[in-house]
């Protein structure tokens, strides 16, 4: 009821989230991005907040109101995103749920490319950083580093290698090879991969992975471990 207090195992807690996509500019008016609606990444920072935790969301381009109680850094590249990131370290644990772009344009035209005269454009593209890695191997590293990993093939198998190459302390590995299934979607079916092994979760909405994971975060800082 409205006078029940929440419990707040969270308390005093500093977590970063990031979420969405991020935009990548081909020129002032064209850019490359993804499905991510931010819909679950923006779901677990309201849920971290929910706990108690002094949280910070950095976020690429989303249609979705700022979560309750949570700090809101907006960005739209990859670079920024990790810029922002940084910013907010030193942190408790930091969860990566943004579908960050592998790639940006090597060098994004100054005005608008035309039709006129020059045939189709020819982009060269180059890669980002990976911004969860580059935590997971920071010398100030947050004691509790959360990923996900998107997969449309070899789901676990691809999960158990991100896990390991960005030195994650977990990857929450869906599969989003539905069309008009998970990317914006509502719902996801979710596995929690960590290096004592695989936890299946059922198929359950967004807010509901996002309660259960805030939950999870809890039980981790909490043991120390
Ligand atoms: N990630 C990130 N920075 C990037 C790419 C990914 O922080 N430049 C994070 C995502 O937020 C997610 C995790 O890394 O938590 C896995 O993202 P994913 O796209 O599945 O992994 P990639 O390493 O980019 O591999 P690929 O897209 O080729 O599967
Ligand atoms: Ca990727």
């Amino acid at each position: 009821n409205a006078f029940s207090q929440a419990p707040q195992p969270l308390r005093g807690r500093r977590v970063l989230v990031t979420s969405g996509p991020t935009y990548e500019p081909i020129d002032p008016v064209r850019y490359i991005a993804n499905r991510s609606s931010g819909r679950q990444g923006h779901a677990i920072a309201g849920a971290l907040a929910q706990l108690g935790a002094e949280v910070t969301l950095v976020s690429g381009p989303v249609n979705l109101p700022d979560p309750a109680r949570v700090n809101v850094v907006r960005v739209e590249t990859a670079r920024e995103m990790l810029q922002a990131v940084e910013a907010g370290l030193p942190c408790d644990a930091a969860i990566f749920v943004a579908a960050v772009a592998d790639w940006r344009a090597a060098s994004p035209y100054a005005s608008k490319i035309k039709k006129e005269g020059s045939g189709a454009p020819t982009i060269t593209f180059e890669e980002n950083p990976d911004i969860l890695a580059t935590i997971g191997h920071s010398d100030r590293r947050p004691r509790l580093v959360v990923g996900f990993a998107a997969e449309t093939d070899n789901l676990l198998r691809n999960a158990q290698a991100k896990l390991e190459r960005k030195r994650a302390d977990a990857i929450v590995a869906n599969d989003v090879s539905a069309v008009g299934g998970v990317m914006g979607g509502l719902d996801n079916t979710v596995h929690l991969i960590t290096k004592a092994g695989v936890e299946d979760w059922p198929r359950m909405t967004k807010d509901e992975v996002a309660e259960r994971l805030a939950d999870w975060i809890a039980v981790k800082l909490g043991d120390g471990g």
